[in-house]
């Protein structure tokens, strides 16, 4: 039988609705995963950029200043921006709030196994689709590496005495200290409910 087609466009309107409808699907998968794979470079660009607007204008103390009060900020419009949450985690660390869950101290445990293993931290991340309370949700984590600059000034071992106590100031229990070039500092984690 010869199709018209508008019966075809039915019938592929159709199928469309119900792979929508149907369980997470590899396809949606990869979709998601390319997705949060973009969000993060947007994150981390704009993170980045207004570190190093911080550094060039007064220096790793003026820049901490600047991350103490804008990361939050660049967190929340990147998460609208995704349709779920987008954050950074880390085993050691600085703001408590970005304390891991679960599943999220399982990943950054296993990044350090990895890492151990000799895989290279700039490339390694995990996604997954879990459940949460009684929800499907597509979870995805990127490791984070420590680059020598500008990194250390701020997470390294040997600190300007005038960054330390601002850190102080700022960060009474702060963990995220004595790293050396090239461990993991900590890693970026999305999450997006997917129905
Ligand atoms: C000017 C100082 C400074 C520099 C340089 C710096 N950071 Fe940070 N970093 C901070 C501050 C301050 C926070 C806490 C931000 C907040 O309150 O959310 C932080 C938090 C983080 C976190 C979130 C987890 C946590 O411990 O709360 C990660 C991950 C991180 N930094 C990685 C890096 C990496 C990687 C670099 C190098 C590219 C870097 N930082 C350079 C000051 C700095």
């Amino acid at each position: 039988m010869k199709m018209t087609r508008k019966a075809q466009m039915v019938g592929a309107m159709a199928l469309m609705t119900l792979l929508a409808a149907g369980p997470a699907l590899a396809t949606d998968e990869a979709a998601l995963l390319a997705e949060s794979r973009d969000a993060v470079k947007q994150f981390f660009g704009k993170l980045k950029g207004t570190l190093m607007q911080g550094m060039k204008a007064g220096g790793p103390n003026a820049a901490m200043t600047v991350c103490n009060t804008a990361a939050t900020g660049i967190a929340k419009q990147a998460s609208a921006s995704y349709g779920g949450s987008v954050g950074r985690t880390s085993l050691k660390l600085r703001n408590t709030d970005n304390a891991p869950d679960a599943w999220e101290l399982g990943v950054l445990e296993s990044f350090e196994s990895r890492l151990a293993a000799g895989e290279d931290p700039a490339k390694m991340e995990h996604h997954e689709v879990v459940s949460m309370d009684g929800k499907q949700v597509f979870r995805y984590m990127k490791a984070i590496p420590t680059a020598a600059k500008p990194c250390l000034a701020c997470h390294g071992e040997k600190i300007d005495p005038t960054v330390e106590i601002t850190l102080n100031r700022l960060y009474p229990e702060d963990k995220a200290r004595g790293y050396t070039e090239g461990q993991i500092r900590g890693a970026f984690t999305l999450k997006k409910e997917i129905q």
